[in-house]
């Protein structure tokens, strides 16, 4: 492809440090396997799976070719009263790898639009009930759920809500379940659990009756990796069983694979009612999110409706669109043929390791981990993310690409990652971290 323009102005950039990124760009303009390839020339190694998605590595032939011959079968059909195979195709694969009770699958078309539609399937679930009244949403500190109006009002970290987390109300935030104790453990901690018990204290609070549904992040990604204690997501479900509020699972980093099973619920044995995801559900190529639901949650929205009544007033314009669906098809292909959610299970205690042996390095005050996701916290300097930016810039010039949160190295390989490539991802950190 040829780009004609010589500015970077125009495009205000997400999540961005705009004015430093002008003044000193970093710009990839090929992917392939782990690797990128940057405006220069160099490579640079996807570390973090792009931003966690993905996860077969760059530049699958399989999905360009499934994504350009869906475009030239039906390229666009609205799924509002008529619909197209791939959307029903996908949901039924979907729904093999979701757990057995939950089989019904909402499109959407990213991790934020999933979270959006989980809170809107809750209230619809309840006021088809005769619960209308539950209009509570209970989430927890360092929570990231996307930045629609749903999601900033459940996060849990202050510069995501400052500005605009208010919007939605009746939102309660439980404790995050980082505590020092848990410094350096790898895995599950196994102190925590009753953490969960303010799930219970907010239904002493506000009456159990009035929660629609409580949202977590099996591992609180973004934030930095935080691995829920022993029992914790276990006694979350027992008290929404309790009080008849949803548990939702919002799995759009921890889904398809990135534990070395399907979903999160499936690693920790907690079956959620809602399950949301996106990422590498088409492995990042094109954008899409799902939200699956348990049978009982969609017959009870859709049997109580009057006859001939549209059962829920919600979707999107390219809810289920045809070429992402396609794309994601042969992102499943891929997992399954190439076994990866196994390999991610058989390499996650190599990419441990390789994570966990950066403990000695004196500006690590932290790791965490599980399957092939890790945190890596680093000393702050003169204020929030001064380290963590400092550190991204020094990785990638160093050829490593690495997701920084505030001061928090986000360490998730693609699953085609083979032992030498972790191990290289490992030097460079040791190189870049030992020298900041
Ligand atoms: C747990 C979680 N939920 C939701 C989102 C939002 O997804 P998106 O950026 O696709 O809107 C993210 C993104 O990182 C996430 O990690």
């Amino acid at each position: 492809m040829q780009y004609t323009s010589n500015t970077l102005e125009n495009h205000w950039m997400p999540f961005t440090v705009n004015r430093d990124f002008k003044a000193d760009p970093r710009l990839v303009v090929k992917g392939e396997g782990i690797n990128f390839t940057n405006h220069n020339g160099g490579r640079v190694i996807d570390g973090s799976s792009g931003l966690f998605c993905c996860a077969a590595g760059h530049g699958r032939k399989e999905i360009a070719d499934a994504v350009a011959n869906q475009l030239m079968e039906i390229d666009y059909s609205p799924h509002f009263q008529i619909g197209s195979p791939p959307s029903f195709e996908l949901a039924s694969r979907i729904s093999a790898l979701t757990p057995d009770e939950i089989n019904h699958v909402f499109f959407t078309n990213s991790g934020s639009e999933s979270i959006d539609t989980a809170l809107k399937i809750a209230m619809a679930y309840h006021s088809a009930r005769g619960e209308g009244h539950r209009n509570k949403f209970v989430s927890r500190e360092r929570a990231y759920h996307g930045v629609n109006i749903g999601g900033t009002s459940l996060s849990g970290l202050m510069k995501n809500r400052e500005i605009f987390g208010s919007v939605m109300p009746g939102i309660v935030h439980m404790r995050h379940t980082w505590s020092p104790d848990h410094r350096f453990v790898r895995g599950q901690p196994t102190w925590g659990a009753e953490m969960a018990d303010d799930l219970e204290r907010f239904a002493q609070l506000l009456g159990g009756t009035n929660i629609a549904a409580c949202f977590v992040e099996p591992i609180a990604g973004s934030t930095g990796c935080l691995v829920p204690p022993k029992g914790y997501l276990e006694r979350l479900r027992e008290i929404c069983d309790q009080y008849g509020i949803l548990l939702v699972f919002d799995e759009v980093i921890c889904g398809f694979g990135r534990l070395g099973v399907p979903f999160a619920a499936q690693a920790f044995g907690v079956t959620p009612d809602i399950m949301t995801m996106a990422k590498a559900l088409t492995n990042g190529v094109l954008p899409m999110g799902a939200v699956a639901v348990r049978d009982s949650i969609y017959d009870t929205v859709i049997d109580t409706a009057p006859d001939g009544a549209v059962e829920f007033f919600h979707g999107y314009t390219y809810s289920g669109n045809p070429a992402s669906c396609a794309a994601s098809l042969a992102t499943l292909d891929i997992y399954e043929k190439e076994g990866l959610f196994d390999k991610v299970a058989a390499m996650s205690d190599h990419f441990l390791d390789s994570i966990y042996d950066l403990e000695d390095l004196d500006i690590v005050t932290d790791i965490r981990g599980y399957g092939m996701l890790a945190g890596i916290d680093l000393a702050p300097g003169s204020g929030p993310g001064v380290t963590g930016t400092r550190a991204m810039k020094k990785l990638y010039a160093a050829g490593l690409h690495v997701k920084l949160t505030g001061d928090c190295a986000l360490v998730a390989p693609p699953f085609v990652a083979e032992k030498g490539d972790i191990d290289e991802i490992g030097g460079i950190l040791r190189d870049v971290l030992a020298n900041l």
